[in-house]
């Protein structure tokens, strides 16, 4: 997968880049990140990318006329045009089946804002998928698109060491539930212990006291997941 960003803060980007399981994806060919600076398409003397909103109010607005270039020569760069994400705090929520949709894309490109957000027009005109990552505001787009590279890379195949864990994690289609505890060693930690069955050997029993620990886990803290209906989810 492809994978372009659109930031006025690229710098945020490189430790987390360079680390761990992405660093990793990155090297072996499974991601293709790049970054590219917003600033780069102000075509004035002081390189302005903002400006007061109109009709007066706090904080500056991101220029139509400085982005809507931008994201259409990033786009350029690829015979493949990508799903054009924009991160922003009145988008759809981003969740695990959203996740799953947009880890079927070829390329994204991650449109970061700033300031008070975009002029409305560059919504108009490009028509972005609009993404928030929860209901309260960040001062930027670029920890955003970093929750999306992070959830969306778990599903590129290769990318994890073992394939089964990503279908396995809490919100998965197919699995409607949280996961279940997990232990490891060891077995007996300040007077609490594992559970027997996790070390009987038995795996029916296993995947069985698993299976209530997940229903009555997601029973406790996430009863609205039984209520969905995944047919109405997967338009059937
Ligand atoms: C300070 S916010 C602007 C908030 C805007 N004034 C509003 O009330 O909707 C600046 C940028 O941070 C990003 N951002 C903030 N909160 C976000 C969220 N919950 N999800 C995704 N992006 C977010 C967006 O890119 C946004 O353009």
């Amino acid at each position: 997968m492809r994978i372009d960003l659109i930031t006025l803060f690229p710098g945020i980007f490189e430790g987390y880049l360079s680390e761990s399981i992405l660093k990793d994806a990155i090297e072996r060919g499974l991601l293709d990140v790049r970054s590219h600076y917003m600033r780069q398409w102000a075509n004035d003397k002081h390189n302005t990318m903002d400006d007061r909103p109109f009709g007066g109010g706090p904080g500056m607005v991101l220029k139509v006329d400085r982005v809507v270039p931008c994201v259409e020569e990033v786009r350029s760069y690829d015979a493949n045009p990508g799903r054009l994400v924009m991160l922003t705090p009145q988008g759809r929520p981003l969740t695990q089946r959203v996740v799953e949709e947009l880890a079927r894309e070829e390329r994204l490109i991650l449109l970061c804002g700033r300031y008070e957000g975009f002029d409305q027009r560059v919504v108009d005109i490009l028509r972005p998928d609009e993404i928030s990552i929860g209901d309260y505001v960040l001062n930027g787009g670029e920890v955003a698109a970093m929750a999306i590279i992070d959830s969306v890379m778990r599903l590129i195949p290769g990318v994890l060491g073992d394939e089964t864990s990503a279908s396995l994690d809490s919100f998965s289609s197919g699995n409607r539930l949280l996961e279940e505890d997990q232990y490891t060693r060891p077995r007996v930690y300040r007077g609490l212990s594992a559970p027997d069955i996790l070390l009987s050997g038995d795996h029916g029993l296993i995947e069985k006291w698993r299976e209530i620990n997940r229903k009555e886990k997601t029973f406790a803290r996430r009863p609205d997941l039984l209520d969905d209906d995944p047919s109405e989810e997967r338009g059937v």
